[in-house]
């Protein structure tokens, strides 16, 4: 098993990843309740609870249907073979449902079982459950304890670390939230073998998003072993994992609130991805792909800006498209997206701010860009 240490001051928490992890949960949370994690206080000598709580033993695992199915019973076995008294709690499966309304559903399912601040929540699954428990535990009794057990690849590497939690409004993503960092995040790699090949190639975007933002030696790890990442290799999974979880930790560590403008460079790619969900409805391109065809899109702004050699940009569409990402915008005219852009929430007072790249492992935050040469990669990117 490898950890990553995310070391925020008097908060610091371990991200495990490894193979067989699940099963291996209530362990895990025995560990963080036995000692001063992420900022909770230290149980005083001799007691079973925190100060003003209850016992911890209460544990409730939120998932949805489809991960329930597939890992519900395992990561139950595991909590309740170390003493905690687990219960399942389900939220619909979708993006659609990552909603106030169902936050509400989960907070009365934590009254009904009497959850108290000593109470830990479980979030097993993707970004959607995983950012809606972390809600769910940054607001219930005012902030309660909650573990990370991501089920997807762009969890995994991106949704589970960090604490930024929230959930939709009917005016835009993720416009409800609160920064929340989990106890520990339990990363098993194997439960990738039951992902879609789609939603694996979503996750793969952020992952090529890591080496180009900021490592070179990553990317060209990464141009050497697409074989061996598309038939998901476990060793080559943790690896991957592993360094992309450490990149995410650096950032987190440096600017936990985004108030510097250097988490920024996280969102490589996705003022393009945003307009282009945007323009589509949300229906033509999973996250990720859209991720892969913003990051196409902002490092040919860079080369045209002559910030960067028209070779970045070339590598970057090569990798992506050996991972079978797309790097062009289907179905989508040059004018929708250039609309979706302006309304997007970066957009500030008539200008646009990208990420844009220097060299690959190099990005920084462009405050003003141009709007006609943006318009000029729009016409470049969109085909028929
Ligand atoms: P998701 O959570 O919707 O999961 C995708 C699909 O995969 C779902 O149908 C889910 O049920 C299924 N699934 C999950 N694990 C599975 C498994 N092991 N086997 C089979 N199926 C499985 O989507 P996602 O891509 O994981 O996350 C997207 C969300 O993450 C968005 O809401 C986005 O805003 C958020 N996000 C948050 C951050 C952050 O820093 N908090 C960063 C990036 C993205
Ligand atoms: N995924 C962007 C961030 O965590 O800041």
């Amino acid at each position: 098993m490898e950890t990553v240490r995310v070391n925020l001051p008097g908060r610091q928490y371990p991200i495990l990843i490894g193979r067989g992890l699940i099963s291996r949960a209530g362990e895990f949370l025995a560990d963080v309740q036995a000692g001063p994690a992420a900022g909770y206080p230290q149980r005083p000598e001799g007691t079973r609870g925190y100060p003003g709580c209850r016992t911890g033993s209460r544990v409730v695992v939120v998932t949805n249907p489809t991960v329930s199915r597939l890992y519900g019973e395992e990561i139950l076995a595991g909590l309740g073979a170390r003493g905690f008294a687990p219960f399942l709690v389900e939220i619909p499966d979708g993006e659609e449902y990552k909603t106030l309304e169902s936050v509400a559903r989960v907070y009365e399912e934590l009254f009904a079982r009497q959850l108290d601040r000593g109470s830990t929540l479980v979030a097993l699954g993707g970004g959607v459950v995983g950012d809606l428990t972390g809600f769910v535990a940054a607001t219930f009794m005012r902030g309660i304890r909650y573990l990370q057990v991501p089920t997807t690849l762009l969890a995994q590497v991106d949704s589970s670390v960090g604490g930024k939690t929230g959930v939709n409004h009917p005016r835009g993503k993720n416009l409800i939230g609160a920064f929340h960092q989990p106890a520990a995040v339990i990363t098993d790699v194997e439960v990738l073998r039951s992902l879609s090949p789609e939603e694996f190639r979503s996750g793969l975007a952020e992952v090529v998003k890591y080496g180009a933002i900021a490592d070179p030696d990553f990317f060209a790890f990464l141009e050497s072993s697409a074989v061996a990442i598309r038939v998901r290799d476990e060793g080559t999974l943790v690896r991957i994992v592993k360094r992309c979880c450490e990149i995410k930790a650096s950032y987190v560590e440096q600017d936990e609130r985004e108030e510097s403008g250097l988490r920024a460079h996280l969102n490589f790619g996705h003022t393009f991805a945003h307009a282009l969900e945007t323009a589509t409805s949300y229906c033509a391109y999973r996250h990720g792909e859209a991720v892969a065809v913003g990051m196409a899109c902002a490092a040919r702004l860079s080369a045209l800006l002559n910030l960067c050699g028209n070779q970045e940009v070339e590598r970057l569409s090569a990798l992506l498209k050996s991972l079978e990402l797309p790097v062009n915008m289907r179905g989508v005219t040059p004018g929708a997206i250039a609309e979706a852009l302006v309304y997007d929430k970066k957009a500030v007072e008539g200008t646009l701010r990208f990420i844009l790249m220097k060299t690959i492992g190099q990005v920084f935050l462009a405050d003003s860009v141009p709007f006609p040469e943006v318009r000029k990669i729009l016409k470049w990117a969109c085909i028929a």
